[in-house]
């Protein structure tokens, strides 16, 4: 039987537990050309509560009594694709469920498999080497453009993207790199582990005072993961020619009714910066380049990532909630099944 996780009711407000329903289905038989694979892991994004509202998006909603979808590594156990043989490690958006069945074709958000090499870690190809290490990748480069010397601040600097993004602008010569996180264990994380050269808690500290500290000559570079309160603080102490990088906006993904828009946005006039979005899918293209820069940045220790595991399929919407309770550090992962074969 195929255990799956489907969508049963559009959250309102903050996304529950009970918003999503177990049901188990056979598997069926695979046709030709097509291979079935035992999905391994589940990673978890949060983009995934925009896609369970029913709202004009980049992509269309998950619909009710749909398996919820979630992008995953899964080993193929029986194939009738000549390009896939049982063994092979994959990726995909197979989504909440035990075994997922494909011709392989690996549309963009589509449903297909991508064979992960050998030597790469099935878990490493989820975090660093997945979707929001290429966020981190390309938002910090393309969007933010890091120069030597610059000051770069990151908010939600010990999640996924948060945690690689920061490395990347010390990769690239930033003389000093700040991030934003809740709880001083992120904090002490970030800076005793990951070079970051300050963190601020923000849960228990003032953001805008402690950016005017660590910044007094104005930030380089924001790459914001975050939204509402801390951009705002964040605009404030923006430098001359400053970029403003909106990733994602977490702190309003569960609200009923939207924040108003950023107080200090005058800032950007002031200080002539610019303030730009991005959607990691326009980037798709250039993911080899992406992949082969941050694996030798992990490979000669430049770039250290982080992996937080949880176990049991039972789990699945517990852990998709513990990215909006602040609960993991790095790429917030689910493992289901040990590999078969
Ligand atoms: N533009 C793109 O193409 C793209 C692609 C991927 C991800 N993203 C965006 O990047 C951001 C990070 O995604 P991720 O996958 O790396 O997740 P993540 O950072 O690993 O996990 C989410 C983190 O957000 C923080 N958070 C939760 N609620 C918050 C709130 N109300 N205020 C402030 N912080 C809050 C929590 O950390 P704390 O303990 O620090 O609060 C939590 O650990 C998200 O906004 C996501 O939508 C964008």
């Amino acid at each position: 039987m195929n255990g799956q996780w489907q969508l049963i009711s559009r959250p309102v407000g903050m996304v529950k537990e009970s918003d999503f329903g177990y049901v188990e289905e056979p598997v069926p038989d695979i046709g030709d050309n097509e291979l079935l694979i035992r999905n391994l892991y589940f990673a978890f994004e949060p983009a995934m509560r925009g896609w369970i509202t029913d709202a004009k998006s980049y992509i269309a909603p998950v619909q009710l009594g749909e398996v919820m979808r979630a992008s995953t590594v899964g080993q193929v156990i029986e194939s009738n694709n000549p390009d896939f043989k049982p063994g092979d490690f994959v990726t995909g958006m197979a989504g909440w469920q035990e075994y997922f069945i494909t011709d392989g074709s690996a549309g963009l958000m589509g449903r297909g498999a991508s064979k992960i090499p050998d030597g790469i870690a099935p878990e490493l190809m989820m975090s660093a080497l997945g979707g929001t290490g290429l966020t981190a990748y390309f938002g910090m480069l393309d969007i933010g453009k890091p120069k030597t010397g610059d000051v770069v601040v990151v908010s939600g600097a010990a999640g996924a993207t948060g945690s690689v993004a920061g490395q990347i602008a010390k990769i690239k010569g930033a003389s000093k790199v700040v991030g934003i996180a809740g709880g001083s264990e992120k904090c002490r994380w970030l800076t005793s582990e990951l070079g970051y050269d300050a963190a601020i808690d923000y849960k228990s500290e003032n953001v805008a005072k402690r950016l005017r500290q660590e910044c007094p000559d104005g930030i380089n570079i924001f790459f914001d993961n975050v939204g509402g309160q801390i951009l705002d603080d964040a605009l404030l102490n923006m430098a001359m020619n400053g970029r403003v990088v909106l990733c994602g906006g977490i702190s309003s993904y569960n609200e009923l009714e939207l924040p108003p828009g950023p107080k200090n946005y005058m800032q950007l006039v002031i200080q002539r910066c610019t303030m730009e979005g991005f959607i990691l899918i326009d980037y798709l293209d250039r993911a080899e380049e992406a992949v082969n820069d941050l694996s030798s940045w992990i490979q000669s220790g430049q770039l250290k990532h982080a992996e937080d595991i949880q176990e049991g399929i039972e789990n699945t919407p517990k852990t998709f909630l513990r990215l909006f309770e602040g609960k993991n550090i790095g790429k917030q992962l689910l493992k289901i099944a040990e590999p078969p074969l």
